[in-house]
C-alpha cells in the first residue's frame, strides 16, 4: 500500500480508478480533483466512502476542485482531457484531434504536480497518449523511469481477449502484447503472443489471426461507436494493472508508453514498449527481436508518434 495516490480527473476512467483504489487498498490515501462541478471528484469519492462499511475498507479520501488534494502523492494517474465522443451524423474523432484541447489541460496538470508532488510516480492516461506523454515530459523533466503512459497495457488486453474468444480457450491462457504508439497504427506482436506457451498459430488460422489484429488496432474506436464516448472500464483496468505492479514492486513486465534513447532506434519519443514495472517504476525497458514485418509496422507507429510530438513541440 502506498501513502496516497492521486487522481486527476474524475470522470469515467478517473471514477472507476478510484473504486478500484478503494477495494484493493491500494494505498491509505485517495486523492481525487476534478474541474467539474459543483464538486464531482467530491460527490464520487463520498459515494465510494459510503459503502466502504459494506467492503470493509479504511481508505480515506480527499478530493476537490483544487488541485491542492494531490499535495505530496506518491503516485499520480493522469485521465484529465476530453475524450472521444461521436459526433450527431455517427461519425467521431481521431485520438489525435484530441491534442490541442487536451494539450492546454495537460499544461495546468503539469504545473499542480510540479507544485505539490514534483517526486510523484505519474501514469497517464489521457489522448492522444503518447503526445500528452510527452508534453509531460516536456514540462516536468522528471528522472525518465518515473513518467509513463498506460496504452500497451489495454491493447495487449484486446487483443488477448480476441484470441482466446478464437481460439475457444480462457483469457488466463492467452499472452500477447501491443508496441508502438496508441493510435490506428499501434503493433499486435504476433509473434509473442502464446497460448498456455505454445504460437499462437496452432489455435488460430491466419485469416481470422489478422483479421483480430485489424480490430485490436481499432478496438477503441469500436468501442466509441457502440456506447457514444471512450471505453472506461477496460483502460482503468488496465492502469490498476500497472498500479499494482508498482505498489507491490513486481517487477511485471507490461507494454507501456516509455521515453526511448536509443532502445529499438528509437530516441526521444515516448512510445509504447515492454518494460519491467516495479516500486521504482520503470525498471528496464526490455528489446525483443521483432521479423520483418514487425518491424517494418513498428517504425511505421513511431512516424505517428513523432508527428503528434512534433505538434506538441510547436505549441507554445
Ligand atoms: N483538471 C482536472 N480535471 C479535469 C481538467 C483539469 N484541468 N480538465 C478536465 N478535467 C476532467 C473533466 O471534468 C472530466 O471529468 O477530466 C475528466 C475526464 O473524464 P471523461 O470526460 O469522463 O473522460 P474519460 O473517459 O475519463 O477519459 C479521460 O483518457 O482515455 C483517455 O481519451 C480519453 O482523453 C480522455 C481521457
Amino acid at each position: 500500500m502506498l501513502k496516497k495516490i492521486a487522481l486527476i480527473g474524475g470522470g469515467n476512467i478517473g471514477g472507476v480508478l478510484a473504486q478500484e483504489l478503494f477495494h484493493r487498498k491500494l494505498a491509505g490515501t485517495v486523492a481525487l480533483v476534478d474541474v467539474k462541478g459543483p464538486d464531482v471528484a467530491k460527490g464520487k469519492c463520498l459515494d465510494i466512502a459510503e459503502g466502504t462499511p459494506i467492503i470493509g475498507s479504511d481508505v480515506r479520501y480527499v478530493a476537490g476542485k483544487e488541485y491542492d488534494v494531490i499535495k505530496d502523492a506518491d503516485l499520480v494517474v493522469n485521465t484529465a482531457g476530453v475524450p472521444r465522443t461521436v459526433r450527431p451524423d455517427g461519425t467521431f474523432p481521431s485520438r489525435e484531434e484530441l491534442l490541442a484541447t487536451n494539450l492546454q489541460i495537460t499544461d495546468a496538470v503539469a504545473a499542480a504536480i510540479k507544485q505539490y508532488c514534483p517526486d510523484a510516480t505519474v501514469i497517464s492516461i489521457a489522448n492522444p497518449l503518447d503526445a500528452i506523454v510527452f508534453r509531460l515530459y516536456q514540462k516536468l523533466n522528471p528522472p525518465k523511469h518515473k513518467l509513463m503512459g498506460m496504452a500497451g497495457a489495454l491493447d495487449s488486453a484486446r487483443y488477448r481477449y480476441f484470441v482466446a474468444q478464437a481460439a475457444g480457450v480462457s483469457v488466463d491462457n492467452v499472452e500477447a502484447m501491443v508496441l508502438g504508439g496508441h493510435g490506428d497504427d499501434m503493433v499486435p506482436i504476433r509473434s509473442c503472443c502464446r497460448i498456455a506457451g505454445m504460437p499462437v498459430e496452432k489455435f488460430v488460422d491466419e485469416k481470422t489471426l489478422a483479421a483480430i489484429e485489424a480490430r485490436t488496432r481499432k478496438a477503441g474506436g469500436e468501442i466509441v461507436g457502440l456506447i457514444g464516448v471512450s471505453a472506461f472500464w477496460s483502460p482503468a483496468i488496465a492502469a490498476i494493472e500497472m498500479v499494482e505492479a508498482i505498489v507491490y514492486d513486481k517487477k511485471k513486465i507490461i507494454p507501456s508508453c516509455v521515453l526511448l534513447e536509443g532502445e529499438y532506434g528509437v530516441k526521444g519519443l515516448f512510445v509504447g514498449v515492454p518494460v519491467v514495472l516495479g516500486r521504482n517504476g520503470v525498471e528496464k525497458i526490455i528489446e525483443i527481436e521483432l521479423n520483418e514485418a514487425e518491424k517494418a509496422a513498428f517504425a511505421k507507429s513511431v512516424e505517428a508518434v513523432k508527428k503528434t510530438a512534433d505538434e506538441v513541440l510547436a505549441a507554445k
